[in-house]
């Protein structure tokens, strides 16, 4: 079929033709953005979900449904190595400036900048290398300490405040929010927690891999009093069979009954790997049905794709013994496995394995669902690691 009229997109933050099974999360985040709006107490979200289940493509979708509520906006993306302050610090600006624009009477919006100059003030001791400029005078011992789980708190406060005074609210959405380690993530914890004793109308949304598990004692259990963690998973069966069949057929094109069911257990409903399939499958077809053959044709060209560029960038960014402690994973098959079966299967002992597995967190290949377990964070990343180096050898 003509490539060009082609509804499937697959890529990262790519807009799916249609967002399936995502309807409770969505009727969760509308809820939530109303109860704020109202200054009514609601917990904020984390979406939580491995590799290219469609975190990216959710947290835009509910920026869309904040703004169209009223809300000012600030989407920032974590990144590894990239520390909070002075990433949100640009952004925070941005929104201040906003709120100064609209009009009414007040002086909270000025008083927003004048925290976040002194919050910047602070930065600049740290991070020699902030260049923010704004023109304002700091209000002198607001945001400044230095300490970012006490100065991230006034600035959410001073920001907030603003908006309430202009009669507006805030939504802060957070992309790859596993990045932040834990004195940032416990600053925006702590953050949140005064913002919402004093039922202030700011919002924060994020999404990364699950991260639970790491958020140290204290702030955990305080965590779980103001997040919600909305899993964001692979689809069902029929879910996944309606998003390649529905946008399909809005072009005149079918799918064969069969031919959906080959997807669903190929891809196991992940949304990134229904839209590579759907996406090469249409390209491939040469009639306006598209049988079992179709895709089975398209399996050959999807899984060197997905070698060769989804795999194989998180693949060359590791060591040999890490690559060694992912081989040893997959030799276990799919799922989450114990560090202990992990280190039998390697022949070692499983204090040894802390420095690599530390290192495999880190870059965002592993995560560990439960204590003690260790899984991937890119779906059936097991299968590529066993096509990527074919023997096992400890
Ligand atoms: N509900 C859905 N139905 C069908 N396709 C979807 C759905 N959600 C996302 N997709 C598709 O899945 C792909 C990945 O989406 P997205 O980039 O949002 O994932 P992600 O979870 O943010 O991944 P990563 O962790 O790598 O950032 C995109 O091609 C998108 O079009
Ligand atoms: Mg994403």
């Amino acid at each position: 079929m003509d490539p060009i009229k082609n509804p499937f997109s697959p890529g990262a933050g790519s807009p799916p033709p249609e967002l399936v099974g995502r309807d409770p999360i969505l009727e969760q985040a509308r809820i939530l953005l109303g109860r704020i709006r109202e200054k009514r107490p609601e917990k904020s979200m984390l979406l939580t979900g491995l590799r290219g289940v469609g975190k990216t493509v959710l947290l835009n979708e509910i920026e869309r449904l904040a703004r169209a509520g009223g809300y000012h906006t600030i989407v920032v993306e974590a990144r590894e190595d990239r520390p909070l302050g002075p990433l949100l610090a640009p952004y925070l600006r941005a929104l201040l400036f906003e709120l100064d624009r609209i009009a009414g009477a007040g002086d909270k919006v000025k008083r927003g900048l004048r925290v976040l100059r002194s919050f910047l003030g602070a930065l600049k001791v740290t991070y020699e290398d902030v260049s923010i400029g704004l023109d304002v005078d700091p209000e002198q011992g607001s945001a400044d300490s230095g300490d970012l789980e006490i100065d991230l708190p006034n600035l959410f406060v001073a920001v907030a405040e603003a908006a309430e005074e202009r009669k507006s609210a805030v939504a802060v959405l957070i992309d790859e929010i596993q990045y932040f380690d834990r004195k940032e993530l416990g600053a925006l914890i702590m953050a949140m927690h005064k913002v919402q004793q004093r039922q202030l109308p700011l919002i924060l949304l994020g999404a990364g891999l699950p991260i639970l598990p790491g958020l140290a004692g204290e702030s955990k259990s305080y965590a779980e009093r103001l997040f919600s963690f909305p899993d964001v998973g692979a689809l069902s069966e029929q879910d996944s069979a309606k998003a390649l069949r529905d946008p399909a057929r809005a072009a005149g094109v079918a799918f064969a009954a069969e031919a959906l069911q080959e997807v669903f257990r190929l891809t196991k409903g992940y949304p990134y790997f229904l839209q590579e399939w759907g996406y090469q499958s249409w390209n491939l077809a040469t009639t306006s049905a598209i049988s079992l053959q179709v895709v089975q044709e398209a399996t050959a060209t999807v899984i060197p794709r997905l070698d060769q560029n989804f795999f194989r960038v998180r693949f060359d960014r590791l060591t040999p013994s890490e690559k060694n402690f992912l081989r040893a994973m997959a030799e276990l098959g799919p799922g989450a496995h114990r560090t202990g079966d992990i280190a039998t299967t390697l022949g070692v002992k499983v204090t040894s394995l802390g420095p690599v597995r530390a290192k495999l967190i880190k870059k965002g290949i592993v995560y560990s669902p439960a204590h003690g377990d260790m899984a991937f964070t890119v779906p059936l990343f097991d299968e590529f690691m066993v096509r990527a180096i074919p023997e096992f050898k400890r």
